[in-house]
């Protein structure tokens, strides 16, 4: 039998995750002492409120990280830390790693703004680095995603990557709730933060949708090129009329690799026999489309706790097996020529629009006219409620670009006519 290796653990956070990733390092000990010959010890824990209970008790508590990130002793530190403090975050996983501590991360929003950065400083320190965990949570997409594809390329991800908004969604579509009263309840039965404005304006998605390109695209973007439409920006009526149509509407990603790496992060109408219309609630799914596998569907809880810790700590027991940053980030270190990020400037797609119109005579043929003016084409119009003396109308329009689509909002307004919305179609 090999030499038992103690191993010194720092955990920074214990709110949800952090005690999750606790409870599993605990109840795996001689599992992992059998398996692997290593002696996990947890020696501190790094909180911001010392006076907090815990369920966890008997662990060295400290509100110092740096007791941690400077203890000699301790040669892996786990981030758990809540994304409120971002700036703290990045500076204690730098501090870490030059210190010459392998790090496993949670926070996929320090990683998509600084993981670049970090990556280079894991090399230069030889240290370890986990961050499988950031993106899927219970679905092992990134370790899928490493191992397997090795003779082909992944040229389309499609993701529901955010949980609170399909659950939002979910309940718009089936319960006609409104979006104000969907997000009550998903924050009622927890799938909602109280400030949940990260998971609604979709940034909690692109932080996703950045760490997911790097393992799927092998290529780190930059978050600054990105632009996102909101989740926040349909309302119960879009979810009604996308039914009409055989269409659900779905937070969605989408991201593809063509001369650019091309974005699209917002609501989005699918087909209702897609996977993605068919994933609800909190669940997630991941559609890879690569040159020979053609399209694969991943779907499963891709948040939290249990899940995200779960995946930490197999990131944990990887770091640990392995002997240099090299091996370890082998996947991640074949980066392709940097591909540049097109946002929604590149990306055209049939449109939905749902305006409001005067009821009087003229006015359809007032839009006509603005759409011919932009070589757009009218597939349908659809007359909607009447409001008293204002009328509903949902169009259905081919592919735009987005200045076009500025364009023609600029002029429909000079009409008096009111956009409600404008959503892309996923296919045409
Ligand atoms: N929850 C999920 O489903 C999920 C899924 C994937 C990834 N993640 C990531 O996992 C990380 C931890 O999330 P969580 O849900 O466990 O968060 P949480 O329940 O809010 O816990 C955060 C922990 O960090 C500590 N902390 C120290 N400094 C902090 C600061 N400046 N701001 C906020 N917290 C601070 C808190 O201390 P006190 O306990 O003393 O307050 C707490 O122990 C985040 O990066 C998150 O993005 C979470």
């Amino acid at each position: 039998m090999s030499e038992i290796k103690k191993v010194k653990i720092g955990v920074l956070g214990m709110g949800v995750v952090g005690e999750e990733l606790i409870s599993i390092i605990l109840n795996n000990r001689d599992k992992i002492r059998r398996q692997y010959s290593l002696d996990l010890e947890i020696k501190g824990v790094f909180v911001r409120n010392l006076d907090k209970p815990r369920r966890i008790t008997g662990l060295n508590l400290t509100d110092n990280a740096e007791e941690l990130l400077d203890d000699p002793e301790i040669s892996v530190i786990c981030e758990c830390i809540g994304g409120a403090g971002t700036e703290k975050t990045r500076e204690y996983v730098f501090r870490a790693v030059n210190n010459g501590k392998s790090v496993i991360m949670s926070s996929k929003k320090v990683l998509a703004l600084y993981g670049k950065e970090l990556m280079q400083k894991v090399l230069e320190n030889k240290v370890g680095f986990g961050f499988d965990a950031t993106v899927g949570g219970g679905i092992p997409i990134a370790k899928i995603l490493k191992n397997c594809f090795k003779g082909e390329g992944i040229n389309r991800v499609i993701g529901i990557l955010n949980a609170t908004s399909n659950f939002i969604y979910t309940r718009m579509d089936k319960d006609g709730l409104s979006f104000e009263e969907a997000l009550k309840k998903a924050q009622e039965l927890g799938y909602a933060e109280n400030d949940p404005s990260e998971d609604i304006n979709g940034y909690d998605a692109l932080y996703k949708a950045i760490v997911l390109t790097l393992f799927s695209m092998k290529t780190w973007t930059d978050i600054r090129k990105y632009a996102v439409v909101p989740f926040s920006q349909i309302n119960a009526a879009d979810m009604k009329y996308a039914k009409e149509l055989g269409y659900h509407i779905k937070p969605l990603v989408v991201v593809e690799k063509k001369k650019s790496i091309v974005y699209r992060i917002g609501p989005c109408l699918v087909k209702e026999s897609n996977i993605a219309a068919t994933t609800n609630d909190n669940f997630n799914v991941i559609v890879l489309e690569g040159t020979n596998t053609g399209v694969l569907g991943f779907y499963g809880q891709g948040a939290g706790s249990k899940p995200t810790a779960s995946a930490m700590f197999d990131d944990l027991i990887n770091v640990l097996n392995k002997k240099d940053s090299d091996e370890l980030l082998s996947h991640e270190l074949q980066l392709d020529e940097i591909h540049d990020v097109n946002s929604l400037e590149e990306y055209k797609n049939n449109l939905y629009w749902r305006i409001t119109v005067e009821n009087r005579v003229g006015m359809f043929a007032n839009i006509a006219s603005t759409m011919a003016k932009n070589n757009i084409n009218i597939e349908r119009i659809i007359q909607k409620d009447e409001e008293g003396d204002r009328i509903g109308v949902v169009l259905l329009t081919s592919s735009i670009d987005t200045e076009t689509i500025s364009n023609i909002i600029d002029e429909l307004k000079e009409n008096n006519i009111i956009i409600n919305a404008v959503i892309p179609f996923l296919d045409e």
